[in-house]
């Protein structure tokens, strides 16, 4: 028998989120909890004695569906010796093959998809009610509400300000799972950041695929510097981020309100994809390499504390190794501050994934490891500008690697582990950089 589910908020019931991808991701995972809630559960940190498991998938990579499928063959047997907990899966993967994940998952309760969050409570009762399997996705939709989230940090915040994308990089299937830009609506942002500001958070990050494309779709005269700007007035709020810029887009207005404003964080995650003009323009990115490099001097002329960090894919079809040296090229001459580098993964349905792609995988995880090399001495040596250095940490709990430590994060989002009470945990603070790594640092608290 399955179970009713609660009608009041004493979250009688748990419900075990896993959740992979992106930032959007997490922020919809927050979504799935607010509205189950709702309907009386509470998440769960154990996976096999909940009564609903949602698994939020991911599509960027081809193998995400791989690991769907096997983590569902995982979940089988625990649903077979407990007929009554729900499997519900969500999210991009969710909304990319819905078909399969039902042929090939019979016993998956709930199909759900990235535009019907808000429903869930509706179909869980559904399903309960004894309807047969569920799956329920639109393609295309608007199904937000900032204040219907359950946080889970008490001073950082998630903030999505834009929703889909326009782009259609020739290899990327967000615009396919997420659907047409939308942009939410600027008075809501700034009541809703408020908000969150009067109830502790500190730390803010916009979000959206390319959160320099904000106001576009709406007709209307605003963009992502006045948003910024109106965001970066909220007394209280000390550090804003924002996650992904479009170099297309990257505004010499843009760069102007980040020097100004002491509250907008000096970093950008300006994804590169690629060096060479030929593989820029297959990717459909919109701009080239030169262009790119005089974004990079506009933003370091302007503001010559700022990190830039990146994404790169290797093996995009049809690149050759000239191609691959312009990419290492640019690397060099950027000098990132961090760069998240991806083999090329075809996705179907994208344009590239019909291109001719003659490099064998072999050949492109060679490459792969050869630009690791570069850009992991690079990163380092970035790093190491910062020894000695007094920084601002926003403290944002025990490290990862070693409990006994804090874990915190630089302005420009680099981890810093130090000594120190928990009592620091959710401030922002003073640390001395006595040590560089290539992904972290080693800090000591200045008194
Ligand atoms: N193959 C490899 N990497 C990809 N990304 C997006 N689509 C693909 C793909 N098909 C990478 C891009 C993007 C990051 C989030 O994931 O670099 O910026
Ligand atoms: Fe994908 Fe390009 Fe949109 Fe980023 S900007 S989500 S890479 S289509």
């Amino acid at each position: 028998m399955l179970k009713e589910p609660g009608i009041n908020k004493n979250l009688t019931k748990k419900v075990y989120i896993e959740t992979f991808g992106c930032q959007m991701n997490e922020h919809d995972t927050g979504r799935m909890l607010y509205h189950l809630e709702q309907i009386g559960y509470g998440q769960s940190e154990k996976r096999d004695d909940a009564d609903i498991i949602i698994i939020n998938t991911c599509a960027v990579r081809e193998k995400a569906a791989n690991r769907l499928f096997g983590h569902l063959g995982n979940l089988k047997p625990i649903k077979e010796a407990n007929p009554g907990m729900l499997i519900c899966v969500g999210g991009c993967t969710a909304q990319n093959i819905r078909d399969q994940i039902q042929k090939k998952c019979p016993f998956v309760d709930i199909v759900f998809g990235t535009h019907n969050i808000s429903e869930l409570p509706a179909l869980i009762e559904q399903r309960i009610r004894g309807e047969k399997s569920i799956c329920s996705i639109i393609n295309d939709g608007f199904d937000h509400d900032l204040n219907k989230v359950k946080r889970v940090s008490s001073f950082q915040a998630l903030v999505p300000i834009t929703i889909g994308c326009n782009n259609f990089c020739s290899y990327c299937i967000v615009p396919y799972v997420r659907g047409r830009e939308k942009s939410i609506e600027q008075a809501s942002i700034i009541r809703s950041v408020k908000d969150m500001v009067s109830g502790g958070i500190v730390e803010v990050t916009l979000l959206g695929q390319n959160v320099n494309s904000y106001g576009k779709d709406t007709g209307k005269d605003i963009n992502f510097s006045n948003l910024l700007e109106s965001v970066s007035d909220i007394a209280g709020l000390k550090r804003i981020r924002f996650m992904t810029s479009h170099p297309k887009d990257c505004s010499p207005d843009l760069v102007r309100v980040i020097k100004e404003r002491d509250n907008i964080v000096n970093h950008f995650h300006l994804p590169l994809q690629a060096g060479s003009n030929n593989v820029l323009e297959k990717m459909n990115r919109g701009y080239t390499r030169e262009q790119y490099l005089g974004i990079i001097d506009n933003i370091r002329n302007s503001i010559s504390n700022s990190t830039i960090t990146s994404d790169i894919i290797v093996g995009f079809p049809g690149e050759e190794r000239k191609d691959f040296e312009d990419t290492l090229d640019m690397v060099r001459r950027v000098r990132f501050g961090r760069v998240f580098t991806f083999i090329y993964s075809p996705r179907e349905g994208t344009d590239a994934s019909k291109m001719e792609d003659a490099v064998p995988l072999e050949e492109k995880k060679k490459w792969f490891n050869e630009l690791l090399q570069v850009q992991n001495k690079i990163s380092c040596e970035e790093n190491e500008k910062f020894s000695g250095m007094k920084v601002e940490v926003l403290v944002e709990g025990k490290s990862h690697k070693d409990g006994g430590l804090l874990e915190g994060r630089m302005e420009n989002n680099t981890v810093v582990n130090f000594e120190g009470s928990t009592n620091l945990i959710g401030k922002i603070i003073p640390v001395r950089i006595v040590h560089a790594r290539t992904f972290h640092m080693m800090g000591e608290l200045v008194s």
